[in-house]
């Protein structure tokens, strides 16, 4: 399709797992750059490295567990040592959207729980600030079509977020509303507010920053280092 951008992802997602160490927890975002991640690390145990992995969505899920990754609970683990995931649009700075493959709500609660947390993304993906692309929100199907209502009156574009012809429903067995807004100044407050609304259970700003920002270039990966990564 793209093979260049292609090409960037997988440098991305290759070097994202470049420090793991013997014995760490490693939360497993979701979508077609990480996938690039899991299939590295999925290499590196085939040649003796121990880790354990928690999975963000049933994808990444299936995917782990074809390549003989080691599957745990997060309930079961005491930290994360690091969680490797992509992003729709993300900022030097840190701030990010996400929840294009519908995986927001678990991957903000691997993300909140983890020690480190790096982002791989192709160069596409690097923005100077948020908007001008859909932000997801996770919302109950329970009175849906007031939630989105709610959005609409106050002007905002809302759309239920519809695949292959049919409602689609997360993984979570939810809906996904997508909201417009064509710049984002106050990333924080935004989220707050998104997660205010009833009915919404999470929402696709991400403002926990990443230490580490990996952006696959045509000569390479530039890292964005954000801050320090410990203990790995
Ligand atoms: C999953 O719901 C998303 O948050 C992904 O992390 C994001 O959409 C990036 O996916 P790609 O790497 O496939 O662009």
């Amino acid at each position: 399709m793209f093979p260049e951008i292609e090409n960037q992802k997988k440098r991305a997602g290759f070097k994202a797992v470049e420090k793991i160490k013997n014995g760490q927890i490693i939360g497993l975002g979701t979508g077609s750059t990480v996938y690039y991640s899991i299939l590295k690390l999925s290499e590196k145990v085939k040649r003796g490295l121990k880790v354990k992995v928690i999975a963000t969505s049933k994808e990444t899920k299936a995917l782990a567990e074809e390549l003989g990754l080691e599957i745990i609970d997060l309930n079961d683990v005491e930290k994360i040592n690091l969680t490797i995931d992509g992003a729709d649009q993300v900022t030097k700075e840190g701030y990010m959207v996400k929840g294009g493959k519908g995986a927001l709500t678990r991957e903000k609660i691997v993300a909140f729980y983890s020690e480190n947390y790096v982002i791989v993304v192709d160069e596409t993906k690097l923005v100077n600030s948020l908007g001008g692309k859909p932000v997801p929100l996770e919302i109950l199907k329970f009175g849906w079509k007031k939630t989105i209502n709610f959005f609409r009156e106050k002007g905002v574009k809302a759309k239920l977020r519809v695949k292959n012809d049919e409602v689609f429903v997360t993984d979570n067995g939810n809906y996904i509303v997508d909201v417009y807004f064509s710049s984002i100044q106050e990333p924080e407050k935004l989220e707050r507010e998104l997660n205010n609304v009833p009915g919404v259970i999470e929402n696709g700003i991400f403002t926990k920053k990443p230490n580490e920002i990996y952006v696959g270039r045509k000569e390479g990966v530039e890292t964005i280092k954000i801050s320090p990564l410990k203990f790995i």
